[in-house]
């Protein structure tokens, strides 16, 4: 029969230092002792206070910072920081003025995660919240619940307070109406060059614009002057996406996670890739193990481009054509930041400012 090990065993072997090796335990093996998480050795100066984030959280980034230097926990600055960008009717990749669903409604997934008390919870297709970080926070302050989607994110955000509103603006809304237009022409929608409206009563630009297209998403990690770490994660998700799919921003450990002993990591970019190799658990994991953030977050793209297998997702050299761009930040204030093809970037605040700086590619 397999050996079982209580918690307080567990706690007690893991106290005495029992580590795997020590015990001789392989992966296989069930209810074997296994050691603390390793601490971040710390050499030389701290660079703490640090937050980093995705590339168009650079306002997010300096907020965040700037509330850890007034001495605020982090996972309340790195949510503040992110609400400026789901308050930008201008990104559409998140939050008010996101891409929509195919039926053209605004859902919106984001998570949580704070360091200090493990605590960690996420919204899934949340609709008419601009703000879902912030219910992500309060489902993690509120309830015992990790992760509320749908028709009960939404009651429950309303019940502690949030209004409702019409995320679609005008931009996103044509955007929509154009990707529609572009389907079938089978359908009664006709083509956008079938319109029957003058170029500039679209958008007020011509109507040769793309159809936009997204998977992007603000991430964000905070770590105070005492080492303590937050980060959350929000996104409007693919754009015109099927109702009700989730990608990896809501889902602990898939585009965000934070251990307090380590660090912290988050993802842009194609959510189910992400998904399928745990890939922010696995960043921090491999900081634990002793890898730079940046090389953390190399070894989750190399995981993704050797798992990628079928035609559709590949380019010409059998590479990923898709983007997915890692994010993490350790506990001594190490950062980094790598995406699977050029041309991403992150951003940064600490004593050195704010500032965009460009993702180490995995493929040049
Ligand atoms: N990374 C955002 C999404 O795929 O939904």
């Amino acid at each position: 029969m397999d050996q079982i090990v209580s918690r307080r065993d567990f706690l007690a072997a893991a106290g005495a230092g029992v580590g795997l090796a020590a015990a001789g335990a392989s992966l296989g093996q069930v209810g074997q002792v296994r050691q603390e998480p390793r601490r971040i050795e710390v050499a030389g100066p701290l660079a703490r206070p640090a937050v980093i984030a995705s590339g168009n959280g650079r306002e997010a980034a300096r907020l965040a910072y700037e509330m850890l230097l007034a001495g605020a926990d982090p996972l309340e600055a790195a949510v503040s920081g992110v609400a400026l960008v789901e308050d930008d009717p201008e990104d559409s990749s998140v939050g008010l003025g996101g891409l929509p669903n195919e039926d053209g409604v605004v859902e919106l997934d984001a998570s949580v995660m704070h360091g200090p008390t493990h605590r960690a919870a996420g919204v899934a297709s949340l609709r008419n919240i601009r703000n879902p970080a912030r219910v992500a926070l309060e489902v993690a302050r509120r309830t015992d619940h990790v992760l509320i989607v749908g028709e009960g994110a939404l009651r429950f955000a309303k019940r502690v307070g949030f209004q409702e509103e019409n995320l679609l603006t005008d931009k996103s809304r044509e955007a929509w109406l154009r990707w529609r237009s572009t389907l079938s022409r089978e359908d009664d929608w006709l083509q956008e060059d079938e319109w029957d409206l003058p170029p500039d009563a679209r958008t007020g630009r011509r109507a040769a614009l793309e159809v936009p297209y997204t998977t992007g998403t603000v991430h964000c990690s905070a770590l105070t002057a005492a080492g303590d770490l937050a980060g959350t994660t929000s996104t409007s998700g693919l754009s015109w996406k099927l109702p009700g799919r989730v990608g990896d921003s809501p889902i602990i450990g898939a585009g965000l996670y934070t251990d307090n002993a380590v660090g912290s990591a988050g993802a842009t970019g194609r959510g189910e890739a992400v998904l399928q190799v745990c890939g922010a658990r696995t960043a921090v994991m491999r900081m634990e193990m002793g890898d730079s953030p940046e090389d953390a977050c190399l070894y989750v793209l190399q995981m993704i481009a050797d798992r990628t297998r079928f035609k559709r997702l590949q380019d010409d050299r059998g590479r990923p054509n898709f983007n997915v761009t890692m994010y993490a930040i350790r506990k001594d204030g190490a950062f980094g930041s790598a995406a699977m093809l050029p041309g991403a970037t992150y951003a940064v605040c600490d004593a050195q400012g704010a500032r965009v700086a460009p993702s180490r590619a995995l493929f040049e």
